[in-house]
Parts: structure tokens; sequence; C-alpha cells
């Protein structure tokens, strides 16, 4: 099914199953722990071998020798795997450094080996044994140090420019009347997702089945085959259940290929789970970036000049962290600049976490513009809405296909209470205790990729839906379901969805907050596609027929249960939803607001967040039960980044010190007392025929300089470099005590 034109009224529209509040068909299963996770195959495998992965203890240089002897001698070791015995290998296309290092070292932790074992505690022990003399070469580890040298790439990695100008940025910001020029950090984060990566790799002859945890089943397939060297047809991956990804398991990783290597080498199943340490240094992490920002505005606050420039660093071949993105499309403003900036370093691979790009982007941005608002006397809020545009500012001629950034900022000051806000800082108390409130704006991207999924018809009126989507925590089997459900006319307790597998049709899969509109979008397709099929085995015309109650009539003619098309035989439609030029012609983004009050202990410094609330324009919300479980995550990662979260880095040695879990903070439901989330009622008919949009990174975007404005408001200290710790709070705080 194409979709180039706005979506008209739809089966979708009905909305008796879709938009309701359902609670997850999966939950069940997983509160009693019979979802299988990929560790946890005991169904598919009784009795697998363990791996055990090695990771590098340089971070640059080279092997100069291996001694896998003892290793190999050692109780219970089946095989032992290493650069020198692992055949030739390829390298994925979404991988920027070889999953399997040596004698060339790439990064800290990267994989040098896999020890196979009957047990797991074999394999680890035999680990230890594992003798490796390496040749350390110098590596570049420090961004503030390579950023001088760092050069604007030749795009920003996802077919948009690495810099923009528009206009006379520099003139105009010389003119403006009320000037920022800021500069503000960003740490490296880890995705530190629950379910570390972890495969179960099983061999028949020369085709090769993966249980494994991967948010986009078919470029994982894909670029296993291609390290291997295996054709396609040979590599099956089956991924049902994620147990977090946030991006991290977007691409294929060491657990999935060790496990092949280690189950080809030992001739039996091999499962592996990458340890928690590995996780920083061995896969992907979100980069640090440094944020250069300067705005230039009127005396009555409205801006004329806006530049947002950001430098990040990745291995070669790597691309920059796209933190200036939103801020092409955010706010008004006539002369305008952005530039990438990506310094080679050799820390393990940056790529995507929860909204990469503007996650960090809008931590900086959104921070600029509680400082710019101040300078010029303005409520935050009015600020944002005197800039706010309704195209896009670099291509006056394109308009966003919906933006309700406006409405989103005024319901969630009315709700939050933010007319109490006391425009000077640290001037509210609440026993000892500092009180401020924070706001920010919320923007992400709406992505649109093509999906496809099969939908099946059987002589009881049941409907199974298969597609290779994901579900990564997000509710990707309940909001599937509700749409077959509705377009099919049936109750939920009539549709099954099976997900995960690259024997399945090719979703989109989970990840820039597109899983939810396009699979549903690609479901929707291959139901219209059934539809049609069991309307001509009616002997009915497909343009009249309706489907509802579990029958399908015609309007003043025969009416007769769905399940009597399946009669002579089960009934099937596939179709995939694919784009047409509408991404383009207009833009598609999703807007909020979130608002943030904390309290800060004057004389600790201990920051506590006591409310949160995030407003939401995102397109139709197909579950707004599942939908705010998304939004509360990203406002609890966003917390995260306001106030712990941030990798070490050791910059002698160029390796991420805190990998682990003790060391590496994130929130706990302590730091977190009491969220809210509303949902603007919109549906967007130019994003897809669901006329949804993403919602899972939006709640991210802008959460965390809505929490470091809210300290600033409560302690009149900004801090500029994220998270927002004690010791950077404290020397500015000796006067509010
Ligand atoms: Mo997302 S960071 O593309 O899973």
């Amino acid at each position: 099914m194409k979709f180039d034109q706005p979506a008209g009224s739809n089966p979708v529209d009905r909305l008796q199953v879709v938009g309701r509040p359902i609670d997850r068909i999966d939950g069940v299963r997983k509160v009693c722990g019979t979802a299988p996770y990929a560790y946890e195959r005991h169904d598919v495998v009784a009795r697998p071998a363990y791996g055990w992965i090695i990771g590098a203890g340089i971070a640059r240089g080279r092997i100069g020798a291996m001694d896998v002897r003892a290793a190999r001698a050692s109780a219970g070791v089946l095989a032992i795997v290493t650069a020198e015995n692992a055949g030739a290998l390829g390298k994925g296309d979404k991988n920027t450094v070889r999953l399997l290092g040596g004698p060339e070292i790439d990064h800290y932790d990267q994989a040098i080996a896999v020890v196979v074992a009957e047990t797991f505690e074999q394999a680890r022990a035999a680990a230890q044994l594992v003798q490796v003399r390496y040749e350390p070469g110098s590596g570049s580890f420090d961004l503030d140090a390579a950023r001088g040298s760092a050069p604007i790439p030749k795009d920003d990695g996802q077919g948009s420019p690495a810099a923009t100008h528009t206009g006379d940025f520099e003139g105009a910001f010389a003119r403006a009347p009320v000037q920022l020029d800021a500069t503000y950090t960003t740490p490296d984060q880890s995705h530190m997702m629950m379910e570390p990566h972890a495969t179960l790799a099983v061999w028949q002859g020369d085709k090769l089945t993966v249980w494994t945890s991967n948010q986009m089943v078919a470029w994982g397939a894909s670029d296993l085959a291609k390290t291997l060297g295996l054709r396609k047809e040979q590599v099956r991956l089956v991924s049902p259940f994620v147990g977090g990804g946030f991006g991290g398991k977007l691409f294929l990783r060491a657990d999935a290929l060790l496990a092949a290597l280690g189950a080809r080498a030992a001739g039996r199943p091999v499962k592996v789970a990458l340890q928690r340490p590995l996780m920083a240094n061995n896969t992907t992490h979100r980069p640090a970036t440094i944020q250069r920002i300067r705005i230039g505005a009127g005396r009555d606050g409205r801006i004329s000049a806006i530049a947002h420039e950001s430098w990040s660093g990745d291995q070669p071949g790597g691309g920059p962290e796209t933190a200036v993105n939103q801020t092409r499309l955010l706010y008004a403003g006539e002369h305008r600049l952005t530039a990438l900036r990506l310094a080679t370093l050799h820390l393990a691979e940056g790529n995507s976490m929860r909204a990469p790009g503007e996650a960090p982007g809008m931590m900086a941005l959104e921070i600029a513009m509680d400082e710019m608002a101040e300078k010029l006397g303005m409520d935050p809020v009015e600020f944002r809405v005197l800039n706010d545009t309704q195209v896009d500012p670099e291509k006056p001629q394109r308009r966003f296909s919906q933006r309700h950034l406006v409405e989103c900022m005024r319901m969630g000051a009315e709700r939050f209470g933010w007319s109490r806000r006391s425009a000077r800082p640290a001037q509210t108390r609440d026993g000892r205790w500092l009180l401020g409130l924070g706001m920010a704006a919320a923007f992400r991207n709406n992505l649109t990729q093509k999906s496809a999924a099969r939908v099946r018809l059987d002589r009881q009126g049941r409907i199974t839906v298969e597609t290779d989507m994901t579900d990564i925590g997000t509710g990707s089997y309940t909001i599937i379901a509700q749409t077959a459900a509705e377009v099919m006319g049936v109750g939920m307790e009539q549709v099954t969805v099976q997900l995960g597998d690259s024997e399945f049709p090719v979703s989109c899969g989970s990840g820039g907050q597109w899983g939810g509109n396009n699979s549903t979008a690609g479901v929707y397709a291959a139901c219209m596609a059934l539809r049609e099929t069991v309307a001509r085995r009616l002997g009915m015309d497909p343009s009249r027929a309706e489907f509802a109650g579990g029958r399908v009539s015609v309007p003043g003619g025969r009416s007769v249960p769905l399940g009597q098309a399946a009669q002579q035989g089960e009934l099937a439609g596939e179709d995939a939803i694919e784009y047409g030029d509408l991404a383009k012609t207009y833009q598609q983004s999703t807007f909020g607001a979130h608002f943030v009050e904390v309290a800060v202990d004057p004389f600790t410094a201990e920051v506590r967040v006591r409310r949160m609330l995030a407003v939401c324009a995102a397109g139709r919300i197909l579950n707004p039960k599942t939908a705010r479980s998304q939004v509360i995550g990203a406002m609890t990662m966003g917390a995260g980044a306001a106030l712990m979260e941030h990798l070490a880095v050791d910059k002698r040695y160029g390796f991420f010190v805190n990998h682990d879990l003790a060391s590496y903070e994130v929130p706990v439901h302590a730091d977190i007392p009491h969220q809210e989330v509303a949902f603007l009622g919109e549906a967007d008919p130019i994003s897809s025929p669901m006329k949804a949009k993403g919602v899972g990174e939006l709640g991210i975007c802008g959460a965390a300089a809505a929490v470091a404005n809210g300290i600033y408001n409560a302690t009149g200290v900004r801090v500029r470099d994220y998270p927002a710790t004690l010791d950077k709070l404290l020397p500015g705080m000796r006067d509010v005590a």
C-alpha cells in the first residue's frame, strides 16, 4: 500500500479498539515469567553450552601474543574462538568496528575471544587463564582535547547536511540588543537496559538460528549473515521479547556473533550474555557533546539570530551525535547557523541512544532558552510562545504536518501551576528545602519507514498477525492487536500477534520512535489486503463490505460471520506500508512540554525531583496506557540525564570507568515520586493511515533541561555541564544556605 496522500477516513477512525487504554496482551506472560527472553530459551534447547566473552584490556594497539593453552585444558572447556581461528569474517553494514578484534584492537573491551564450556562458571573460570600480551598503541580519548581539530563531516549520517546557514547569522547576532553565547556539555551515556545483550545460537548443518535480543530483526539477520559470509537464507534471527533496548540493540553485537562462532566451534548450541561491564565499553553508547549556542533577540523577545554548534567524537567511520538538528526546526528567527563537528575518538562505538540527537541537543538548547528568557525579563513559556513557528524556519515554504507546541506549553503551565513560579531564583522554600519550577519544550522528529506484515484468518474467525516487528517493552504486541481487531472488526480476544522472527515479513523494527506508527500502518495495509480477499471469497463487493462485530456485511445485503470466508481453508493478506513524498513535502515532528518541580537541600545540594508533567502532541495515541508508560519511562531517563547519568572516561587508558549499575547511576523509584502525562487529542493524516506519530522518544527530549532549569530556579546556580551533581552546585550555593 502506497501512502502518498493525506489519509481520508478509514476503518481505524472508528476507534472501537484503537485509541483505548487496553492492558498489554503480553503483560500476564511477562509478570509470570513465561515470556521467553533470549537467555532463557529452555524451550528450544535443553542443555546449551555457555560462552564467556573476553574483552580487550587495552583501548588501542595490538595483541602481540595470546596463550590459550591453560584455558583450553581447564575443566569443561569445549572451544575457544579468537580472531586467529574464527575464519574470515566480514563486517555488518551497521557496525563501525569489528565485533571480534585481534590482532589489531580498536577499543577497550572489544571482544577478543569467546570461551565455551559446559557451564557458565567453567567458561568464566577458564577465561581468567587466557594470557594476552598486548602491545599498546596510542589513541584519542578526550573530546575536549580533540575538538580543535574536528572537521564538519560530509553529512550528519542520517541524510541531512552536517551544517546549515540561513541569512547572515554573524551580522544579525552582532547587532542583536540581547545576546546569549554559552557552551554546554553532555556526557557519554550508556543504555544500561535491564536485559543484557544475549543470544542462543544453534547450527543445523550450515543453517544458523539465533534466539537473541535485538530491536531490528532484519538488520541483525542480514549483518550476521554478512559477517559470517553466509547467504541471508542461512540465518534465522528470533527476537520476540526484548528487555529494553533504547538504541543499544539496534545492531548486531558481539553476543550474537560469538555465540554463533562458539556454537560452530563447539559443535553444539551455545548461549552468550554480555557481562554488565561489557555494556559500557564493548557495545555502543550515546556520545558526549560540547555544544555552543548563540541566541540574539530584540528587546521585544523576538529571536533574530540563532546558532547551535556541536562537537562529538566517534571511531573512524562513525558519525556525529546530531545534537543541533532540532534547532533547525524548533524556533523562529531569520538568521541561523548550525554545525556538527566530528572528532576521532577511540572509545567504544558511539551510536543511537533514545532520541539520538534531540535528547542531548534539547538538554543544551532548552537551558539556553531559559537563560535567554531571563536576560529578556520574560517568562520562559511566553518567550517560547513568541518564537513559535508554523513553518520550517530554514525552508519557509515547508509547513509542519501538525505543530501544537504552544498548546502543549499552555496546557502544561495551567495544569502544573506554573503561575506560582517566582521569576527570581532562590525565593521559595519548603522548610529547609529550596523549591524551584522549571520547564522546557519537547521536540522529536517523526520518521516514516516501510513496514510489512501478514495477517491470517482461520475458519473460527480468528486473526493471526505475523511481522518481524519487535516489542522492546513498548507495547507493540498490544497496539498491533488493536489495529488488526479494529480493521477486521473483531474483538481483541480473537487476535494473536507473533513478532520478532526473520521468517516473518520485514517490519520497520523498533527504533527512532518510528515503531508504533509504522508497524501498525503495515498491519493496517495487510488487513486491508485480507479484507479484499475475504470479500471476494464471499462474493461481496470489496468496496462495500463492512467488517464489524466479527461479521462481514454489505449494507442492505448479506451478513455472514467472518470465519465463513475461511471455510475452504485459511486466508491470508500480506502487504507493506510504503511512503511517498509526504515526509519531504511536510515537516513531520512531535512536540511537547515538560514541567518539573525540584527541591534542593541548601546545605548539601541534594536535588530531589518532586513532580514532573509532560504534555505531548504526537498524532493519534494508539493506546494511552502504553503511550503513557513510554513517556514516563522517557521522563525518568531525562531526570537521570539531568542528575546522575554519565560514563566517566579514563582519558589515559581510554575506557569508561563506571561500567556497572553500582557506579553508572540511573533513577530508581524513590528518585521519581510523581509523574503525569497528558496527550493533546490530535490525529495527523499526513503521518500514515493510523494518523499516529512516535511518542517513545519525545518524552526524554527536553526533560533533563526542565530539571536543570528547575534547579536554577531553586538555587540561582546555573549548571551547564551535565549531570548536575552536588559538586557542581555547591560552590554557587554559599549565599543561599
Ligand atoms: Mo532508538 S535510540 O533509535 O532505539
